[in-house]
Parts: C-alpha cells; sequence; structure tokens
C-alpha cells in the first residue's frame, strides 16, 4: 500500500498542511464511501422493509447487503449482525439485555482498568442494579491485561467478561481468544470490544469464539451513527429487546406483543440506512487494501515516530511497546490541553485528555494525557511533521518557563 496514493482519496487532505492523527477517536472518510452515502440521498433515500415499491426494495437490498458485508468481514453468520447507533450502544446493549436478565448478586462480571467508559459503566449499572460483583483483572506493571492476571480473577462465580480488543489509550492488543477459551470452561460468556480492532486487524468471530462483539463505523472510514453488534444467534434468541417500537414487532395487541427473529427485534425505527450503506462501501475500501497491511504500515509509523520522541528530553511515552499505531504521552510538566493547542497552530489533529478512559489515566497517576493514532493515509512525512512539532513544544514551553 501506497499511503501516498490513499491521501488523494482523502477530501479533508486535500489541505496539504493538514497532518491528522486522531484516528483513534474518529477516522477520515474516503471519496469513495462519500459517493455511496451521496447516493443513497440522491437516488434512492426512502424508508427500508416497509415499501412494498421499487425504491423500497432497492434500499433494503443495499442496506441487508451491507449486513452481508459486515457478517463476512468479520466471519459471522447474517442473522447474527445488530446495526446500532455506534460501539456505545452496542455494548450497552448487551448489558442492558443479557446483563440485567442473567446476572443477580451472587454473580460475578470482570472488567479491567483498561476498558474505555463505554465498556466499563454498561456493566456497573449492571453491578449496581442486579448487585452481581464487578471484578477488576489486575494490570501488569506495563498496564497490559496478562493470562496469568485473568486467571486471578476468573472463578465459578464468573458471569460476563466484558474486555477490549485494543486499548484505546495504550494500544495493547488483548490476548483475548484464550481470555475466551478461559471463560468458557468455567462457563462465563465474553462481551469483545473491537472499536479499536476492527478498522485495524482481520476479525474472526469463530476463530476466536466471542460471545458478543462491538465496533463503530466511524472509526473505519465509515460514517458516524452506525455501529455493529455481533452476538451468537442462540444467545441473542433468549435475550430480550431493549427498545420497543415499529419494524422490531410481530404481533401486536392490546397488552402484549411479539418480537421479530434476530437481528431485527433488536432494530427498532428507522435505521441508520445511510450509515449502513457507507459502513459497508468503508469494508470495501479496507478490504481492497488489506487489514494486514494496514497494520504493519500503522506499526511502522509508530515504532519510528516513538524512537524519535525518545530522543527528546521531556516526553514521557507510556506505552511504548504497543504493537498497534497508537502513541499515549506527555511532555513533562506540560499540561496536554497546552501542548494540544501548540500542536494545532501547527494543524496536527490530535487527542488530549481522558480518552474517555479515567480508569487507565489514574492507573498511570496522571491527570490526562496526549495521544496519536495513525492509519493508513500517514506517512513517514507526517511523522517527521510531527516529531518536529514535540521539538518545537518541548523548546517552547521551557523557554516560557513550564
Ligand atoms: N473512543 C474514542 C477515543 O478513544 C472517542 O478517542
Amino acid at each position: 500500500m501506497n499511503p501516498y496514493d490513499l491521501k488523494k482519496d482523502f477530501p479533508i487532505l486535500d489541505d496539504k498542511t493538514l497532518i491528522y492523527l486522531d484516528t483513534a477517536a474518529s477516522s477520515l472518510k474516503p471519496k469513495q464511501v462519500i459517493k455511496k452515502i451521496d447516493e443513497y440521498y440522491e437516488q434512492y433515500s426512502v424508508n427500508v422493509h416497509r415499501g412494498v415499491y421499487n425504491l423500497s426494495y432497492v434500499a433494503t437490498e443495499l442496506y441487508e447487503g451491507s449486513r452481508k458485508k459486515i457478517s463476512e468481514f468479520i466471519n459471522a453468520d447474517f442473522n447474527e449482525i445488530i446495526f446500532t447507533k455506534g460501539a456505545s450502544s452496542a455494548l450497552n446493549l448487551v448489558a442492558s439485555s443479557y446483563g440485567l436478565n442473567n446476572l443477580t448478586s451472587t454473580d460475578e462480571i470482570i472488567v479491567s482498568e483498561l476498558e474505555h467508559h463505554s465498556q466499563v459503566l454498561p456493566w456497573q449499572n449492571v453491578s449496581n442494579i442486579t448487585k452481581a460483583k464487578l471484578v477488576y483483572v489486575p494490570l501488569n506493571k506495563e498496564g497490559r491485561i496478562t493470562i496469568d492476571n485473568f486467571k486471578k480473577v476468573l472463578n465459578k462465580n464468573t458471569k460476563v467478561v466484558a474486555l477490549n480488543y485494543i486499548s484505546n489509550v495504550m494500544g495493547y492488543i488483548s490476548p483475548i481468544k484464550e481470555i475466551i477459551k478461559l471463560s468458557h470452561e468455567i462457563g462465563a460468556i465474553v462481551s469483545v470490544d473491537a472499536a479499536q480492532a476492527a478498522p485495524h486487524m482481520k476479525l474472526d468471530v469463530k476463530d476466536i469464539d466471542c460471545d458478543f462483539l462491538a465496533f463503530s463505523g466511524h472509526k473505519m472510514l465509515g460514517p458516524t451513527g452506525i455501529g455493529v453488534l455481533f452476538g451468537k444467534k442462540k444467545l441473542l434468541d433468549n435475550m430480550p429487546p431493549i427498545e420497543f417500537g415499529g419494524d422490531m414487532n410481530d404481533n401486536v395487541n392490546l397488552y402484549d406483543a411479539s418480537w421479530k427473529e434476530v437481528p431485527y427485534k433488536f432494530e427498532t425505527g428507522t435505521p441508520g440506512i445511510a450509515g449502513a450503506i457507507g459502513l459497508g462501501a468503508a469494508i470495501d475500501y479496507l478490504e481492497d487494501i488489506g487489514l494486514e497491511n494496514i497494520s504493519k504500515h500503522e506499526l511502522k509509523l509508530k515504532n519510528y515516530t516513538v524512537k524519535k520522541m525518545k530522543e527528546i528530553e521531556d516526553i514521557i511515552v507510556y506505552n511504548e511497546t504497543a504493537e498497534t499505531g497508537i502513541i499515549t504521552f506527555n511532555i513533562d510538566g506540560v499540561h496536554p490541553h497546552d501542548a494540544v493547542t501548540f500542536f494545532d497552530g501547527d494543524n496536527i489533529c490530535m487527542r488530549a485528555g481522558h480518552h474517555c478512559a479515567q480508569l487507565i489515566i489514574k492507573w498511570l497517576e496522571v491527570v490526562a494525557t496526549l495521544r496519536v493514532s495513525f492509519y493508513l493515509y500517514n506517512t513517514l512525512e507526517d511523522c517527521d511533521k510531527f516529531i518536529e512539532s514535540v521539538k518545537n513544544a518541548s523548546d517552547f514551553f521551557k523557554s516560557v518557563g513550564f
């Protein structure tokens, strides 16, 4: 893959001075995806599943075609793919439907301090309501989830394991397949937050054997407002819907109603049709390049950049050994919000703060961090410009007495 050629597909990057290093928050969108969304709005912007006319059949076919594409993308079955608003809604669906209806006060839920709020808070809520115990895997000294530490908290009371595939702050890949195997041995189910994994690595839900897996469209070149929940059919069949309304129902009586089969019982109201179609186009784009090529490229950029950053005095990198394209760091003594404003002055977009993951920021014993995240449209030249800006920032803050 040639990132210089790929850059040309992204209209925002027509501004040659822009260095976009915030893909972990949201990726840029290529013209192929934008065109597909426009096509929906311009040529068949009608509802799906409802209209008995040709345009509605066309829209339905494209919407359901995307579901098929997504199922093949992660090696799931067609009816195991539920469209949601994003990864957060998907993870909330698991907690609210599976968690609230299956857990009791004698059960335990395993999470970690490495989780995004969207993976911890829904289970905190389940724990508060059901009185099931929330248990944290101790992280190792690098801040990783390890199998040894996981075994310390897994026990016969564990009913749910809710962990990330790749941390949005540390960029570590969790040993998720082994975690799932161990969890299944004692009868627990595993819900995987794959928001940072789906855009960057090939996922195979059958191979890792997860029970649920969630990701968002907007971090993988797709539109905002669309996400995916994969769930094993036998689990989804026994879970109640958490939202009620049009299209999810079968027969409606005065005092009761029945629901459609999965996945439709979980998709009420007019869905994100353009979003689903756009996500399908994003998957075509990613598969064309190859997920393996993308992750290799990101790791090369990350290793190159970290090496250079370490040569700069005052730079503290928190996740040097990460296997993905995420760098979390600080300039010693400088608040990340001050630093990020400096970088913005060089037209470099990156994130500063707690990254919707306060627990790992507290674990690092800092108030916040800076985060760079690479994607297929970043180049070594972007890295060099960023490194130059880091040097200038370090010099500037020193000169003004920080
Ligand atoms: N979860 C997103 C991030 O890590 C928004 O920045």
